[in-house]
C-alpha cells in the first residue's frame, strides 16, 4: 500500500522547542520518504476558546515557523481546513457513524473540558475528534505522526473508517498512529511546556529572550550537577534541552559541568539552544509574510483537489 503522512497543528501561537524535538524535527525526515499533509487546524481553535483571536497572524506565524525548521512547501501539502469546505463536509456522514456514548468517552476530550477556562462545554468541543478523522481521511492518510495525548483521536478515526466501509463499501484506508521514541520536554518551570504558560522557548525568539527564560528556570540547591530524572526532574530538563541541540548524551553534559552548579548549567543550555536555533532563525528572517500567505494558498488549492474527489467518492458510495 502506498502510504500518506497526515499531521497538523492547532494556530494558537508560535511553535518551540518541544515542538521542534516532539514533531517537526520528525516531519523533515518523513516529507522526502512519503506524500505528505500538514492541515492547520484553525477550526479547531474554538473548541476551548469563544472566539478564534489572531488566527490570521497566528496561521502566518505557524507557517513562517514551518518555512524555518525546513518544511518543504513542493513536497508537503500545508493548508488550512477553514479553507477545504469538502473536507469539513466529511463530518456529516462520519458523524452518524459513532454514538453519543462513544463520543463522551474520548479521554482526551474529558481532560481538556477538565482544562477549559470555558463555563460550558460546546458542541464542537464535543466532536472535533470526528472532525480530525475528516482531516486524516479527507486525502487517505494512512499514517500519523502524533503525540501521545492525540491516541484516542486516531482510535476515532479508524473507527469511523471501519464502519463507513462495513456500511456503505471500501473508501478508506485505516490510519496508524505513528509513535517514535520522541523526548516530551517539559517547560522551563517543570511544568508543561506551553507558550501560554510562559515556559516555552518559541523558535522565533531573540537570543536574549532565550537567555532571559532559561536563566529564570526553576533548578535546584544541589552543586554537583547529575541527570536524575525522577529525583531532579527540572535539572534533568535543562540536561535534556542541552543534550538536544549538542546531540549528545545528557550524563555527559551532567559530568562535564559536575560541581559548578546551575548557573554554569544554564549557561550551557543557553549556549546550546541559542546555537541550534540559529540557522532556524535566520531562515524564518528569508521568508515573508506575503511568501507565507501564497504557500498556504497554493496548499489550500491542492488540499481541496484531493478533498472534492473523496466527497465525491463518499457521496456514491452512500447512494446520494
Ligand atoms: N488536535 C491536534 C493538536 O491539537 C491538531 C490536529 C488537528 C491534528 N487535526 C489533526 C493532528 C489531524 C493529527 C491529525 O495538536
Amino acid at each position: 500500500m502506498n502510504d500518506v503522512v497526515l499531521t497538523g497543528d492547532r494556530p494558537t501561537g508560535l511553535l518551540h522547542l518541544g515542538h521542534y524535538f516532539g514533531s517537526l524535527a520528525n516531519r523533515v525526515e518523513l516529507q522526502d520518504k512519503y506524500p505528505m499533509y500538514v492541515v492547520i487546524a484553525d477550526y479547531q481553535v474554538i473548541t476551548d476558546r469563544d472566539v478564534p483571536g489572531q488566527i490570521q497572524r497566528n496561521i502566518t506565524g505557524l507557517l513562517l515557523d514551518y518555512l524555518a525548521v525546513g518544511i518543504d512547501p513542493d513536497k508537503v501539502t500545508i493548508f488550512q481546513h477553514s479553507a477545504v469546505p469538502e473536507l469539513n463536509q466529511l463530518l456529516l456522514p462520519f458523524l452518524s457513524l459513532v454514538s453519543v456514548a462513544e463520543l463522551s468517552r474520548n479521554p482526551t476530550v474529558k481532560d481538556e473540558i477538565a482544562h477549559s477556562s470555558q463555563g460550558a462545554v460546546n458542541g464542537l468541543m464535543f466532536t472535533y475528534p470526528v472532525h480530525q478523522a475528516a482531516d486524516i481521511l479527507f486525502c487517505k492518510g494512512t499514517l500519523v505522526p502524533v503525540g501521545k495525548d492525540q491516541l484516542p483521536h486516531v482510535e476515532v478515526t479508524r473507527l469511523v473508517a471501519r464502519r463507513f466501509n462495513e456500511r456503505y463499501g471500501a473508501v478508506f484506508p485505516l490510519p496508524e498512529a505513528m509513535m517514535g521514541e520522541r523526548p516530551l520536554l517539559k517547560g522551563l518551570d517543570g511544568g508543561k511546556m506551553s507558550k501560554s504558560r510562559g515556559n516555552a522557548i518559541a523558535l522565533s525568539a531573540t537570543e536574549d529572550e532565550t537567555a532571559a527564560l532559561i536563566r529564570r528556570a526553576r533548578t535546584d540547591a544541589d552543586r554537583l550537577i547529575t541527570f536524575d530524572e525522577t529525583h531532579r526532574p527540572e535539572v534533568a530538563n535543562l540536561l535534556t534541552i542541552a543534550g538536544l541541540c549538542l546531540g549528545r548524551p545528557p550524563q555527559d553534559i551532567a559530568a562535564e559541568i559536575g560541581h559548578r552548579g546551575a548557573a554554569a548549567l544554564k549557561s550551557l543550555v543557553t549556549e546550546a539552544v541559542n546555537e541550534f536555533l540559529r540557522p532556524i532563525r535566520a531562515r524564518r528572517r528569508e521568508h515573508s509574510e506575503a511568501d507565507a500567505r501564497r504557500i498556504l494558498a497554493e496548499g489550500n488549492e491542492r488540499a481541496r483537489e484531493r478533498a472534492i474527489t473523496t466527497l465525491q467518492e463518499v457521496r456514491a458510495a452512500m447512494g446520494f
